[in-house]
């Protein structure tokens, strides 16, 4: 294994030490580059930048591996639950009973909503896109706890275990206030019961009628938050990150996150396949019409819940996702015509010279919105239940940031084709 690499460059050779990761993965430190030679690195979009060194989660996009702290996604999924995979993304091992004890007892005194905030929800639009409340809310969180949330690392990390709590049980909580808000409905107050079964109750409680927790309902919402906890530096975690670097409080880091989760290309993209599947069964296609747009090349067109700017290989979480699709739906003594219409367009694309030569497979969005609907989650909050799951990842790259005492302010270089120097001429008159 090579211990350095060298770089020859105007007649300069440089040697860069070669570090490499508990997995074997390698990178050449170049840090000094510019400061070395005046180049930088040109990767736009960071495509092969390891911007951090991390212990939380490891990818392997290639062979579709997926470990959250050295444990296989497929033994959480099958094993685990979400609020156990969440202290381990955030703490690094799974809990005792006495820690899952106490994450759970913090989780349930920290879930109700400040009763000042809940008139947060009354400035917004009954129509207002889920995403946009969910981010103003989040971010709102740090005017409500300034004490907590002070933007000064030593402080904030002393008060972690309470914020990183809150913040996972709030967003919960939030995101089904949004729900009723959107609704016309009556707010919900927490119960004092786990973590999935409150937020049904949260969602769904009516004011003479509780909701009744039911044990698959709640356990496959468990499968779909747990298997988005986390997964390493992607757009949203990336930013939480970049905002985190800059010394910002958790919270105010969180908001960022759920800002870049938004975008179709990422975590909005469960609600865009949804709406393709729908298209497909309204009109009757059998699915070639969105399969000859995606191949245009177009990004608008592209199909939704495929490809991944990591996997080059199946994602692991959509094929465990495929799979409850059909153990769920059975369970409940449901069908839905979505799903045949879902594993159509999988089977068509996979047989597809366009798709194959790409390596583009269904992602996690693919499947997870059949799960979501078939327990009465409207699509319009799917995006906001991406962000419920993945705020324990978020959490714990936050932690990171914040916890290294010997990080940089995220600040990378750009290359300038703009205009060259020139000089300020006033263009017509001023009005
Ligand atoms: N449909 C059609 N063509 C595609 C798609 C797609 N879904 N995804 C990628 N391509 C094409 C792309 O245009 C490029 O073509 P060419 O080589 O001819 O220029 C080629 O495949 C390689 O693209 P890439 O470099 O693998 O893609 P990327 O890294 O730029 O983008 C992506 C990754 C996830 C944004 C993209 O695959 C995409 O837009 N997928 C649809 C949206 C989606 O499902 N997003 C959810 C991602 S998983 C959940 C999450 O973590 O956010």
């Amino acid at each position: 294994m090579p211990t350095n690499a060298l770089l020859k460059i105007d007649d300069k050779e440089i040697s860069y030490p070669v570090i490499t990761g508990s997995e074997g993965e390698k990178a050449i430190d170049a840090r000094n580059l510019r400061k070395d030679t005046g180049y930088l690195f040109y990767d736009q979009g960071y495509g092969n930048t390891g911007s951090c060194e991390s212990c939380i989660t490891y990818l392997d996009g290639d062979n579709g591996i997926l470990r959250h702290r050295g444990y296989p996604i497929e033994q959480l999924a099958e094993q685990s639950e979400f609020v156990e995979t969440a202290y381990l993304v955030i703490y690094g091992e799974l809990p005792s009973p006495e820690q899952r004890k106490r994450f759970g007892t913090m989780l349930r005194e920290n879930a109700a909503i400040d009763t000042q905030m809940m008139r947060i929800f009354e400035g917004f639009p009954r129509g207002a896109p889920p995403m946009g409340m969910l981010t103003s809310i989040v971010s709102s969180l740090a005017a409500y706890y300034p004490h907590l949330a002070t933007n000064n690392f030593e402080k904030d990390l002393e008060n972690f275990d309470l914020t990183a709590a809150m913040a996972i049980s709030k967003i919960r909580t939030i995101v089904a206030g949004i729900y009723r808000y959107r609704h016309g409905l009556p707010f919900n107050y927490p119960k004092d019961v786990p973590f999935c079964d409150n937020f049904l109750h949260l969602m769904f409680s009516e004011p003479y009628k509780e909701y009744a927790a039911i044990p698959e309902v709640t356990r496959a919402l468990n499968l779909i938050l747990l298997l988005h906890a986390d997964h390493e530096q992607n757009c949203s975690t990336s930013t939480v990150r970049m905002v985190g670097s800059s010394g910002a409080n958790l919270f105010t880091s969180l908001a960022a996150g759920i800002c870049a989760l938004s975008g179709p290309l990422h975590g909005g993209a469960n609600t865009a396949v949804m709406q393709m599947l729908q298209a497909i069964h309204d009109e009757g296609d059998d699915g070639t019409r969105f399969i000859a747009a995606a191949k245009s090349g177009s990004k608008a067109n592209r199909l939704m819940g495929f490809g991944h700017a990591v996997y080059r290989n199946y994602d692991p979480r959509a094929r465990i996702i495929g799979h409850a699709c059909d153990v769920v739906l059975n369970k409940l003594g449901k069908t839905d015509p979505l799903l045949d219409i879902a594993k159509r367009l999988e089977h068509s694309a996979l047989n597809d010279d366009y798709f194959l030569s790409r390596k583009l497979y269904p992602n996690v969005d693919f499947y997870s919105g059949i799960i979501m609907r078939a327990l009465g989650i409207p699509t319009e909050l799917f995006t906001t239940m991406f962000a419920i799951g993945r705020s324990p990842g978020w959490i714990a790259n936050w932690k990171e940031v914040a916890s290294n005492p010997k990080g940089r302010i995220y600040r990378p270089r750009q290359v300038y084709v703009g205009p060259v120097k020139r000089d300020y001429v006033l263009i017509g008159k001023r009005g």
